[in-house]
This record gives structure tokens, sequence and C-alpha cells, in this order.
């Protein structure tokens, strides 16, 4: 399977990391780490070593799992774990896991004394889809997500779907929207091709296709001035449904689930206020609610929903913002919206899950 160029980096698939053994004993580096959060330094760590075979010359810095660890006070132990292992600028990070671990990790190495190399090796379907590619790094500051980051390159990406055999099925599920928007937005015959696949056993090729779309939107926008928001279909309301879950639910829906209800409720505005037909909504609809748990968006939850909405940082002069299909595998972006049309989205959604 071809390797994919994107700006300034590559991302290798399924190489069993022989590229990535190549730079570490090519002694281009003074010291390398290993950053991994429990799960995935037990998970992953071991399938890591051995595809590396012999080679033991690193460091692990291990991190407690989850969303709410990715901020600041870990940052902070981070650097300070590099500067007792005397990490110098010409240190190598290696970021083993999730969007979480790639994300923070990143973050870390590219403000590390004004910024270290770094190489992420996603570990789950949705960071391998998705933050694989585009630079963003990111914390979260008191759970507002990625307010504070950086746009830095990797010096490479690896993707080995190794990696996935450990990964919950509700953890495949959330990656596998992201799977689901790319051909939506971009590729109806992927879209059709997914439809036909079992999201348990998802494939290299599959995966590969995802991010070949996501790079080629990334690199022709690579700041997100244009045509890179449609890669927010699903996202308006997704979030704040996901925003709001997290605060009031006893348990949040994974970022993938999240996205589910909004890429339903989004498809129908993209019915009615752009060309998506009958058929197009019918058919992501029903493909979506055979996929995803039913979840009750509350009607007492609407305004707080709508506000979650109008503080997204993508809106522009205050008004919501939504990247809309004109058909499937086509998508508009800067779409405006009236709010009794999102209300209306939100109580398609709940009609169509509880009839
Ligand atoms: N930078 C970007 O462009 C970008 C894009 C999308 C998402 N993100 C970020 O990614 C994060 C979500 O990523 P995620 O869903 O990967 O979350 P995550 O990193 O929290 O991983 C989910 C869970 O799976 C565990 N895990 C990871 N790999 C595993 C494996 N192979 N086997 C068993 N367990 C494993 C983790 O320890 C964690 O408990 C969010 O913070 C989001 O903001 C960033
Ligand atoms: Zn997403």
């Amino acid at each position: 399977m071809n390797n994919i160029e994107s700006s300034g980096h590559t991302i290798y698939f399924e190489t069993r990391l022989a590229p990535l053994a190549k730079i570490m004993e090519s002694e281009v580096y003074s010291k390398v780490f290993v950053f991994a959060d429990r799960n995935t330094a037990e998970s992953c760590l071991p399938v890591f070593q051995e595809m590396l075979g012999d080679f033991t010359g690193f460091d692990l810095i291990e991190t407690d799992p989850g969303e709410e660890n990715k901020n600041i006070d870990f940052c902070i132990g981070i650097w300070k774990t590099l500067l007792d292992f005397e990490a110098d600028r010409k240190c190598l990070m290696i970021n083993l896991g999730g969007g979480v671990i790639t994300d923070m990790g990143g973050f870390v190495a590219s403000t590390y004394k004004r910024g270290i190399d770094f190489i992420n090796i996603p570990t789950t379907l949705l960071s391998q889809v998705d933050a694989s590619v585009g630079g963003k790094t990111g914390i979260d500051i008191d759970n507002v997500k990625n307010m504070v980051g950086t746009f830095t390159l990797p010096k490479a990406v690896f993707i080995e779907t190794d990696f996935l055999t450990t990964l919950s099925k509700r953890e495949l599920l959330s990656g596998f929207a992201e799977m689901i928007k790319h051909g939506l937005i971009v590729d109806k015959v992927y879209y059709a091709q997914l439809k036909d696949c079992d999201y348990e056993h998802i494939t290299a090729e599959a995966i590969h296709r995802s991010v070949e779309i996501k790079n080629e939107v990334v690199t022709e926008d690579p700041h997100e001035r244009g045509l890179r928001k449609i890669l927010n279909f699903g996202h308006t309301i997704g979030h704040a449904v996901e925003t709001y879950a997290l605060i009031n639910d006893k348990s949040p829906l994974t970022h993938g689930e999240a996205i589910a209800i909004g890429m339903v409720c989004e498809a129908y505005l993209s019915h009615k206020n752009n060309t998506l037909s009958k058929e197009g909504l019918d058919d992501i609809s029903s493909y979506i609610l055979s996929l995803y748990p039913k979840y009750h968006i509350k009607e007492k939850s609407f305004e707080q929903l709508l506000a979650f909405m109008q503080s997204d940082k993508k809106n522009e002069g205050g008004q919501i913002m939504f990247s809309l299909l004109s058909s499937i595998g086509v998508c508009d972006f800067n779409c405006r919206v009236a709010t009794g049309d999102i209300l209306a989205s939100l109580n398609y959604y709940n009609n169509i899950f509880f009839k």
C-alpha cells in the first residue's frame, strides 16, 4: 500500500515501523522518548517493541488516559520529566496512543525548548483517520476543548492496523463515524463501500482512503480559511451534543457517537436548506440508525445546545455556520441556517429514533 505524502512529512502505512527503526538507529537524535498513556503502554507498547525488534534505546513517559488529562498540569509534568532526563533540542518524542496522546504529546514537543521533533503513532481508529493529518496539536483549558495549541507538523506518522486489535467496539465505532463523514463530504463511492463493510474488521485500505481524503482537503486549506470547513460536517450540532452530554449525562457520549447524531441532524438541514434529496437524507439516517446507539436529545437541552453552537470557534460574526451536503459526496461550507430549522433538525433526530 502506498504511503501518503502530507505537507512536509510522510504518513507510512503498514510498514511494521521499519522506517522508524532506521530513524531510531541513525543516531540523528540525542535521545528518544516514547509518550504513552497507561492503556497504550499496556496494549500498544509490546506491539511497538515487537515491531522494532531488539531496539530498546528509548525512555518511556507514561501518563493517565482520558480527555480529562489533556490539560496544562500534565504538560508541565511532561516538560519537567524531559528536563529531568536532560533532554536537549535534538531529542525525539514518539507519541504512541489515541488523539489525546498525539494532541498533547505534539503540543508538549512543539513547545519544549521552542520545539523538538515528534513522530505520531496513532493507536485508535479515530486518531488514525482524523488526528493523524493536519498538524493540529493542543490541550483543553477548564474543559474547553483544544483551547490552546499549535499548528506543528510531526516528522512522520505511522499507521499500523495491528494496534487496533485491542480497541473496544465502542472506540472502533467512534472512529468509524469520521470515516462515514469522509465519504459523505467527498466520495460517494467510498461511502457506499463503507456501508458494505464491517466496522469491527476495518481494512487498512479503508483507513488509507480516509487519510487520503482528509489530507487532500487539509493540503488545499491548511489554516481552515475555507474548504477545510467541510470536515466540520456533523460537528456543529455534534460538538454541542457532546459537550452537553459530558456536563449533564451519567455516561458521556464518545466523540463519534455525538458526531453520528450531528450528521443525522445536519443531513436533515442539508435536505431542508441545501439540495440533498429526500432519498439521500433517508439513506444517511437509516444507515446511522443501524449502527449507533439511541440517544434522546431532551427538549430542555435545546436552548443550551444552541448556546454551545453559538460559541463554536468556527462561527463568523456571531452567526452559527454549517457545512451542509448538496448531495452524498459533495459538501458546501459557510451555510447559514435559521434557528427554527436547527430546532427542527433536533426534533427530526428524536422522531426517527423514537417513532
Ligand atoms: N489533532 C486533530 O486533528 C484531532 C482530530 C480528531 C480528534 N482529536 C483529538 O483526539 C482526542 C480523541 O482521540 P481518541 O478517541 O483516540 O481518544 P483517546 O486518546 O482518549 O483514546 C481513547 C481510549 O482508548 C485507549 N486506547 C488507545 N489506543 C488503544 C489501543 N490500541 N488499545 C486499547 N486501548 C487504547 C486510550 O487509552 C483511551 O482510554 C480528542 O482529544 C480530540 O480533540 C484531534
Ligand atoms: Zn470529529
